[in-house]
Parts: C-alpha cells; structure tokens; sequence
C-alpha cells in the first residue's frame, strides 16, 4: 500500500485525493535563477497562482495544460485578498489538483508564505516550499555588492520598509550600529525617513547607499549615493518599483566589483523583460 506521502507527491505523478500545493520561489527576476524543483513543478502544474513580480519568461515554463490566475498586489492594492488567496489554495487542493502558488523571489521573505502554508496546513493539505533566490541576494550579487564581508560587514539585516508608522517600528538605535549591512525591501515610500532616522540615530551622513532598480533583470540600473543624498537621489533619476535599498559600506564594493549592468546585458544577448509593463524605457 502506497503512504500518505508517495500518494501525494507529485515526485511520481501521483495525487491523492486532496491534492499537493507548492509554495514556490520565482527569484528576483532573471529567469536562469529559477531552482530546477521549481522549473520541474511549473511543468508539471494543474493551477498557478502568480504574482506581480514574476516575468513572463518564467510564465512561458508553465505547462500549456495549466490553468494560471493573477492574484498579485501592488502597493497598498491587493487583486485578491490574501485570505482570498489562501482559500483559493485550499480550494483547488481539495479538488485533487497539483498546485503551484508561484511568488517572486523567496516565499518566506516578506513574500506571506507563511501565512499560506499555515492555512494549507490547518487544512491538512500536502504541501512543500521551494525557496527562491531573495531580491537582496539577486539584486546584491548582480550589482557587485558582496552583502557582507570581511573588511565592511559581519551581519545583515532584511528589512521591511512598509510599514504604516516606519518611523516607531523599526529599532533605529540597532539598525544604526556600525559593521552591518541594511537592506530594505518595499523601501522606496520611506527612503527619506530612512535617511533622517539612520543619520539622526548615529549613522554618518557619508554612509554609502545603493537604490537597485529592477534587479537582475535587464532594467537593472544600480543607483549609488549616500545617506545624506538618498532622497534628492530617489527623485531625480525617477527611481520606480520594485527597488531595492542597501544602505552601508559594503556598497563602496560596487565602483570596483560591478560586473553586469543592462547595457552590456543585452549586448551579451540577455533578455530578460522582468516588469517591462511597469517600465517601458530601453
Ligand atoms: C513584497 S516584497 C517580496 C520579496 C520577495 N519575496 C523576495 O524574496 O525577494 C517586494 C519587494 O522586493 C524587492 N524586490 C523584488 N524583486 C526585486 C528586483 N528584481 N529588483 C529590486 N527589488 C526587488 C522590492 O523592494 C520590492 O518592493
């Protein structure tokens, strides 16, 4: 007799009675860092659920015979409420179908994978995570900015910058201490209270920051300056979403290490059209 799990894996092609979900992490954008688990899982998908931030090139992986459905947020605006999202999950798991809930970069990082898992969970769902490359790896790596390093940074932080009072929460006083890397996520509304909170709680003005737009991608443009510039910076050159915010000396990193940028990306022949709806320049 076969067990719960070979019933239910979607290893062997066989679904039990309530399904298998996959909560699965697209990366950053470039559609190469994609995990083969998760390139095989699209292929073999019943139902995708997606995200804004997954590019087309990722969708085209799909199979033909899969029912897909945009269920993404921008901003303060959701399609569909996450517990519409998470019941839609349950839903379709229950039908017996193979799942795929596909999320940009990493499903554990602000990406609320694990309110999903936890629903899928309560219901007794088969389920699996398949991590995803993060936009703070992606972004950081492609830029030439190691996250951290032996001479600059011990530690690094992931940090939420969409938050409704960003100035009372988040612990400045422990953001601002020395020999660490910030990187923020959803940073783009907050970018001047973050350069007043982190000078104010004792971070020099000079401290490098790095805006990476579009990370990865080849609308990736990598945007340096300091603490003290960030937000004349942030308005001048135009700087749209998704963008990603590293704030410490790690950035110094990039004049000498950048090695991709999107002009010799697409010289190399690299196409990646990551959110090409949301930005049309060249
Ligand atoms: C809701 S969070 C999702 C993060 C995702 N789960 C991850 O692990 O990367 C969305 C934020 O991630 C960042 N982000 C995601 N992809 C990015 C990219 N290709 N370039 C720059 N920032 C990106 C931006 O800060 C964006 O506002």
């Amino acid at each position: 007799m076969e067990s719960e799990h070979e019933q239910t894996s979607p290893k062997n092609g066989v679904v039990g009675p309530k399904g298998f979900v996959s909560l699965v992490g697209a990366g950053p954008g470039d559609p190469e860092l994609l995990t083969l688990k998760a390139y095989n899982r699209l292929q073999t998908a019943e139902v995708v659920l997606y995200d804004r931030l997954v590019s087309n090139e990722i969708l085209a992986f799909i199979s033909a015979h899969a029912q897909r459905f945009y269920v993404g947020k921008a901003a303060s605006k959701h399609s569909v409420p996450q517990e519409g999202i998470n019941q839609a999950l349950v839903t379709w798991a229950k039908q017996g179908k193979r799942v795929v809930r596909l999320k940009g970069g990493d499903p554990f990082i602000f990406g609320r994978g694990g309110e999903e898992l936890e629903a899928l969970v309560a219901e007794h769902i088969s389920v699996e995570v398949i991590p995803g490359i993060t936009a703070a790896s992606g972004c950081a790596a492609y830029a030439g900015i190691p996250l951290t390093h032996r001479d600059h940074a011990q530690s690094v932080r992931f940090i939420t910058g969409h938050l409704q009072q960003i100035e009372s929460e988040l612990d400045w006083d422990a953001l601002a201490r020395p020999g660490q890397t910030l990187v923020f996520y959803m940073g783009l509304g907050s970018v001047e209270t973050m350069s007043r909170e982190l000078i104010a709680h004792g971070l020099p003005a000079e401290t490098p920051v790095a805006l990476i737009e579009q990370g990865t991608t080849n609308q990736h443009r990598t945007h340096i300056g300091t603490l003290a510039t960030l937000p004349d910076a942030f308005l001048a050159d135009q700087i749209k979403p998704p963008t990603l915010v590293v704030v410490g000396s790690v950035v110094s990193l990039h004049a000498k290490l950048a090695w991709f940028d999107r002009l010799s990306a697409k010289a190399s022949g690299f196409h990646t059209g990551k959110h090409a709806l949301l930005d049309k320049r060249s």
